[in-house]
């Protein structure tokens, strides 16, 4: 296939695709949602299968999203369009981006709310609410906030505001430069948190909870969370690697730069659990304690120790620019698809989609109080949200694409554009793709709806 130009930008470097992809990756999954469905699901064995579906399912469907974003070079609708005509393909195909762009909605709307958490916390943190807390203070500050609808609201449209305000100036502008000072400091912000809980009495007890796996705590469900958050954390199966992948310049080997995206994600998502456990088990808390562990446990270490109202604000102001940056690539496949097929400018693209996903927040406000006793399946309507689109839809558009890269684009192309530099890892990741990815996603699918009596 010829090369495409892409009207919305190309990123600089190659290094400046690394970091935008990782400012998509790495966001509230690695240190908000990663942590809490590890204490969910009992530690060390789900932390073993989630890093296996890392590796063996999530990079190698990365790879494959990226060279596709990469040979198209437009949003992933018309991405999957330009891609089905040249290689003949059965029109249905496109269906990967439609369903991507719908999952980017609803994701954007309840991670908007979890973001405005993160925003509600840099300013307690800054008032020093959490001077000398307790594990029950931080508790009841967070009941609180989860209690009040309209402070919810505040910073849910304080965050939609934020993404919709990059995203209609175009990511490979603006955004280059925070990423690349903000990524780091946040990194390093993590390793003095981690070097705070090695201190504390629960450290061990931290370690060993995250990386001793006890597989007798591991159900099917449990491995269908895992599968599910390694595609949320890696930003795969909706179109956002593709859509950033459409931005990546010519010339460099794709399986790499993922290979690079994926270590930091990880790094950052198991440094977060090494710093938030050790407090968890130093003050007696519940691992499974749900949605609202990060923010119960971090303030009683701010709150405790030296420069705890600068760190703790500072590591908030961080979290809420990771959960910036990856909100931006939610709305990106569908902003790209509005500016190339309807004739919006981007601005105007930006308003409609932030609206869109602003009212559709305001369900996940509500299953915090009004509507937390209201439940489908027993799940409230952000749980269900949550588990809709990581656990089915971007898996299943994660298994969609690694066969659309595999059995229908022709294969010489791929390999051309994915810039080969070792032949035997070429033939592992075709032979990933084509086969062990596939079979794996629909097999942890049937088991987690109870199909096989495995579980
Ligand atoms: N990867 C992001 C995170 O871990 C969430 C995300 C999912 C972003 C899908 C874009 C697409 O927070």
């Amino acid at each position: 296939m010829a090369e495409q130009a892409s009207i919305h930008g190309l990123w600089r470097s190659r290094w400046l695709f690394i970091l935008a992809a990782t400012g998509s990756a790495v966001g509230l999954g690695n240190i908000w949602k990663f942590p809490y469905i590890t204490g969910e699901n009992g530690g060390g064995a789900f932390v073993l299968v989630y890093l296996a579906c890392i590796c063996l399912i999530g990079i190698p469907v990365m790879i494959g999203e990226v060279v596709m974003g990469r040979m198209g070079r437009q949003s992933p609708i018309n991405t999957m369009k330009a891609l089905i005509k040249d290689n003949g393909g059965n029109p249905a195909w496109v269906g990967i981006g439609w369903m991507g762009a719908l999952a980017g909605f609803l994701i954007l709307s309840f991670y908007s709310v979890i973001a405005g958490w993160a925003l509600y916390y840099v300013f307690q943190m800054m008032s020093g609410e959490f001077a000398a807390t307790t594990a029950e203070h931080a508790g009841e500050v967070f009941g609180g906030l989860l209690g009040d609808p309209g402070t919810l609201m505040t910073w849910h449209t304080v965050f939609m505001i934020l993404t919709i305000a990059v995203v209609a100036r175009g990511v490979t502008k603006g955004l280059e430069t925070a990423i690349s000072i903000l990524m780091p400091a946040l990194f390093v912000l993590l390793i003095i948190m981690m070097g705070y809980a090695m201190a504390s009495d629960g450290f061990a007890q931290g370690l060993e909870f995250l990386f001793s796996p006890d597989f007798s705590k591991l159900s099917w469900n449990s491995v269908v969370v895992a599968l599910g958050h390694a595609f949320f954390t890696l930003s795969l199966g909706m179109g956002a690697i593709m859509a950033y992948g459409a931005y990546l310049p010519s010339g460099h080997s794709i399986g790499k730069t993922v290979v690079t995206i994926a270590v930091l994600d990880t790094v950052v998502a198991l440094a977060a659990g090494m710093a938030i456990f050790p407090i968890v088990f130093s003050n007696g808390l519940e691992p499974g304690a749900g949605p609202g562990l990060l923010f119960q446990t971090l303030p009683i270490a701010f709150g405790n120790m030296p420069g705890g109202i600068l760190f703790g604000t500072l590591f908030f102001i961080l979290v809420s620019f990771a959960a910036w940056s990856s909100s931006i690539s939610l709305a990106e496949p569908v902003m790209a698809w509005l500016v190339e097929s309807k004739g919006l400018n981007r601005f105007k693209a930006g308003v409609l989609v932030g609206l869109i996903a602003w009212v559709l927040g305001i369900g996940t406000v509500l299953s915090f109080n009004e509507w937390a006793e209201i439940k489908l399946f027993d799940k409230t309507f952000f749980d269900t949200l949550d588990y809709l689109t990581a656990n089915i839809m971007l898996p299943l558009g994660g298994l969609l694409i690694a066969l659309f890269v595999a059995w229908v684009m022709r294969q010489d192309d791929v390999k051309a554009a994915l810039e080969v530099e070792n032949e035997t890892l070429y033939k592992a990741w075709t032979v990933t793709v084509k086969f062990l990815a596939p079979l794996a996603i629909v097999f942890v699918f049937l088991n987690g709806l109870g199909v096989f009596a495995f579980g």
